[in-house]
C-alpha cells in the first residue's frame, strides 16, 4: 500500500524518483507526487491520478534538485484527490513528508493540534502527524531528528516515513515500524524505496531497515538509530535480483509476461531442491527444522487472498501425505480472534509480498506465543521472511502484476515439496507414491509450457464470454481451491462478479442462479472425484448454464458436456492444481484485456497490502 522512494546525492533526484515511483506503482496508484528541495527552496508537486498523470503535470516545472521525496498512493485516509496526495507540507511549509501505513490515533492528535490553533488542508492522517512532529520541533526545541522520534513513540499503527526539510539541503529522516524501506548504498549517494525495485539499477547494496528504527541518510553518511537514540550497525546485503526481472520484456502486460514466465519460475523453484534421479528433495529451511515440522500435532497455515487459497491446498496435500491435522486461517481473522496457539505449534506463513500487514502481524502474535514459524515468502528479505523462524522462498522473481500469478504456483511447488519431506521423514508415504510425486513435479515446467500454448484457444473463449455479468466456478477436492482462486482472479481484473464452490456444495444454493445466461467454469480433470464432477455438470447443462471445462488431455465425456473446453496434460491430481489454474489466469487476463481494463492495476487494488 502506497510506495515511497528518496534520492539524496549527486545525481538530479527528480528522475530517479519519477522512475522509482513507476516501478512501485503496483502499491497503489490512486495518486502521486513529488517533493524537491534546492537552494532553500522546497518544491511539492502532486496530482491525482497514476504515475503518468503527474508527470505529464511536471512538464515545464522546475525540477532541478539533488534531493527528494516521492509518493504513489492507495487511499487510506481521504479520497484520491490532489490534495490528500503526498507529499504533504507541514504548516510552515518548512518540512514536506510521504507516508505508507495507517496512524490509527490520528483523530485524537488532530484535536489536540486543532485545540493549539493548527488547521489542516487535507483529510489524511500523514498530515497530522507531520504537524504533530513539527509542532514537537518548534516548541520543545528539538531537533527534527528528535522530534520525529518522540512524535513515534506516541503514535499507534503502521509507518514508514520520509521527511525533507526546508533548512537541511541534503538530509532525508526517514523511520518505519510495519511498513517496508529499503536504503540503497551508491558512491555518494543513497536511495530509500519501499522495496528494491527503484534502486536496483544504481547500486546492489542494501540496507532492510527494521521497525522502530529512524535512518538519517545524507549523500555520504547512513545513521541508523532506534527509537531509545542508539546507533545500529547497518547491515548491508546484497541483491540477488537483475533489471531485467521487473520490467516487460516485450509483454503488453506483466501479468502476461509472469503467467508465461511460469515454467522457469517453477523451473527455478525446483532447481536445486528436488532431484527426481536421486528421488531426493533438499530444502535446507524444512532439513534443518525436520523434527519440529514432523513432530508438530498440528500445522496452522496463515495467509491472506491468494496466498490462501495455496494454503487451502496444502491443507489437502499435508494432511493426505503427512498424516498431520492442518487448519487454514484467514490472517486478518486470526490476528483479532483469541486462537488457542501452543509452544511448538507449527505455523506456515504464505506470502507472495512478505509485507501484508494481517499476515505478518498474526504472526508476530503467534511467535509470541511460542509457536514455530514457516514463512513460504517469494519477496526475498521481505518482513515475514526476516521474522520467521525458518522458511523456503519461491524464487518467482518479482511479481509485478496486481494479480498473483506466478507466485501462486511458486508456492504450491514449494509447499508440494515441503509435505513430500515431512511424509518422507515421517514414514507415512510409500517410496513408490514419493518417487511418482517427485518425478510428476519435475515434469510439471514442461506440461505449463504445453498449456501456454494453447492461450489463443483460452482468448477466444474469453472474448465469447466477456460481457457475462457474472460466473460461476466450481472444482472438488485439490481443485476446489483453484475454482475460488479463478473466481478471485477474474473478479480483480475483469470486475465481473464471479464466486468460486466447491462442485458438490452448488446444489445447496449457488445453483438458483444458474440459467442460459451463465458461465460455469468447471475444473473436471481426471482424478478421483472425475465422475462426481461430471454429475454436476449434468446438473448445470440441466438448467442450460453454459459449460467450460478444463479437461485432460483424451477425455471425451467432459467436452461432450460443456459449451467450450481446454485439455491440459495429465497430472497426479495432487500435481494437478499447478496446472488447472494456469488456463484460469489467461482466461481472467483476456477477459480483462477484452474489456479495456488495466489489468496490471485494477480499481482499487494494491499489490502489496500493508493496511489492515
Ligand atoms: C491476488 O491476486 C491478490 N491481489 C491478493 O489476493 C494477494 O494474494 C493477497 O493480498 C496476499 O498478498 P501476499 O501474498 O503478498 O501476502
Amino acid at each position: 500500500m502506497c510506495g515511497i522512494v528518496g534520492y539524496t546525492g549527486h545525481r538530479q533526484a527528480y528522475p530517479v524518483i519519477l522512475k522509482g515511483l513507476k516501478r512501485l506503482e503496483y502499491r497503489g496508484y490512486d495518486s502521486s507526487g513529488v517533493a524537491l528541495l534546492k537552494d532553500g527552496v522546497l518544491n511539492i508537486y502532486k496530482k491525482k491520478g497514476k504515475v503518468a498523470e503527474l508527470e505529464e503535470s511536471m512538464i515545464g516545472k522546475n525540477i532541478d534538485a539533488h534531493i527528494g521525496i516521492g509518493h504513489t498512493r492507495w487511499a487510506t485516509h481521504g479520497e484520491p484527490s490532489d490534495r490528500n496526495a503526498h507529499p504533504h507540507s507541514s504548516a510552515s511549509g518548512k518540512l514536506a513528508m510521504i507516508h505508507n501505513g495507517i496512524i490509527e490515533n490520528y483523530a485524537q492528535i488532530k484535536q489536540e493540534l486543532i485545540n493549539k490553533g493548527y488547521s489542516f488542508s487535507s483529510d489524511t492522517d500523514t498530515e497530522v502527524l507531520l504537524n504533530f512532529i513539527e509542532d514537537i520541533h518548534k516548541n520543545n526545541g528539538s531537533t527534527l531528528e528528535e522530534a520525529v522520534r518522540i512524535a513515534l513513540k506516541r503514535v499507534i499503527g503502521a509507518y514508514c516515513i520520509l521527511l525533507i526539510e526546508q533548512d537541511n539541503p541534503d538530509t532525508i529522516i526517514a523511520a518505519r515500524k510495519g511498513s517496508p524501506l529499503v536504503i540503497g548504498i551508491g558512491k555518494g549517494e543513497h536511495f530509500l524505496a519501499s522495496d528494491a525495485s527503484p534502486i536496483i539499477e544504481y547500486t546492489k547494496e542494501v540496507v532492510y531497515v527494521n521497525d522502530y528504527e529512524l535512518a538519517i541518510v545524507k549523500p555520504d553518511e547512513l545513521i541508523l538509530k532506534n527509537l531509545g537514540n542508539e546507533k545500529i550497525t547497518p547491515y548491508i546485503t546484497k541483491l540477488d535480483m537483475e533489471l531485467a526481472a521487473i520490467e516487460k520484456g516485450g509483454y503488453d502486460h506483466f501479468m502476461i509476461k509472469e503467467i508465461f514466465e511460469q515454467p522457469s519460475t517453477i523451473h527455478d523453484c525446483l532447481r536445486g531442491r528436488l532431484d527426481a534421479k536421486e528421488g531426493q528433495i533438499r530444502m535446507s529451511g524444512i532439513d534443518h527444522n525436520i523434527e519440529q515440522l514432523a513432530n508438530a500435532s498440528r500445522i496452522m497455515i496463515v495467509a491472506c487472498g491468494t496466498s490462501w487459497h495455496a494454503g487451502l491446498v496444502a491443507e489437502y496435500i499435508i494432511e493426505e501425505l503427512c498424516r498431520i491435522p492442518v487448519e487454514v486461517e484467514y490472517a486478518s481473522e486470526f490476528r483479532y480472534r483469541n486462537p488457542i496457539i501452543h509452544k511448538g505449534d507449527v505455523i506456515i506463513a504464505i506470502s507472495q509480498s512478505g509485507e501484508t500487514a494481517d499476515t505478518l502481524v498474526a504472526l508476530e502474535k503467534a511467535k509470541e506465543n511460542g509457536a514455530f514459524i514457516f514463512g513460504v515468502v517469494n519477496a526475498v528479505g521481505s518482513s515475514i521472511a526476516r521474522i520467521s523462524h525458518a522458511g523456503a522462498y519461491t524464487h518467482a522473481g518479482p511479481e509485478i502484476g496486481v494479480a498473483s500469478t506466478k507466485a501462486f504456483t511458486g508456492q504450491l511447488a514449494v509447499l508440494m515439496m515441503m509435505a513430500l519431506n515431512i511424509a518422507k521423514h515421517k514414514g507415512t508415504i510409500t517410496m513408490d507414491r514419493y518417487q511418482t510425486l517427485v518425478s510428476e513435479l519435475e515434469a510439471v515446467p514442461e506440461k505449463v509450457s504445453e498449456i501456454l500454448k494453447g492461450t489463443e484457444q483460452i482468448k477466444a473463449i474469453a472474448e465469447k464470454y466477456k460481457d457475462a455479468s457474472d460466473f460461476l466456478f466450481l472444482g472438488r477436492g485439490y481443485n476446489f481451491p483453484v475454482a475460488l482462486e479463478g473466481a478471485l482472479k477474474l473478479k480483480e481484473i475483469s470486475y465481473i462478479h464471479a464466486e468460486g464452490y466447491p462442485a458438490a456444495e452448488m446444489k445447496h444454493g449457488p445453483i438458483a442462479l444458474v440459467d442460459e445466461t451463465l458461465p460455469v467454469v468447471f475444473i473436471a480433470t481426471k482424478d478421483l472425484y472425475h465422475e462426481k464432477v461430471v454429475s454436476n455438470m449434468q446438473e448445470i447443462k440441466a438448467r442450460k448454464g453454459k459449460i467450460i471445462s478444463i479437461v485432460t488431455q483424451g477425455d471425451t465425456h467432459s467436452p461432450s458436456l460443456s459449451n467450450d473446453y481446454f485439455a491440459i496434460p495429465l497430472a497426479d491430481e495432487l500435481i494437478a492444481p499447478i496446472l488447472t489454474v494456469i488456463p484460469l489466469q489467461l482466461l481472467s487476463y483476456y477477459v480483462g484485456i477484452a474489456k479495456g481494463i488495466d489489468v496490471d492495476k485494477p480499481r482499487n487494488l494494491a499489490k502489496s497490502v500493508t493496511v489492515e
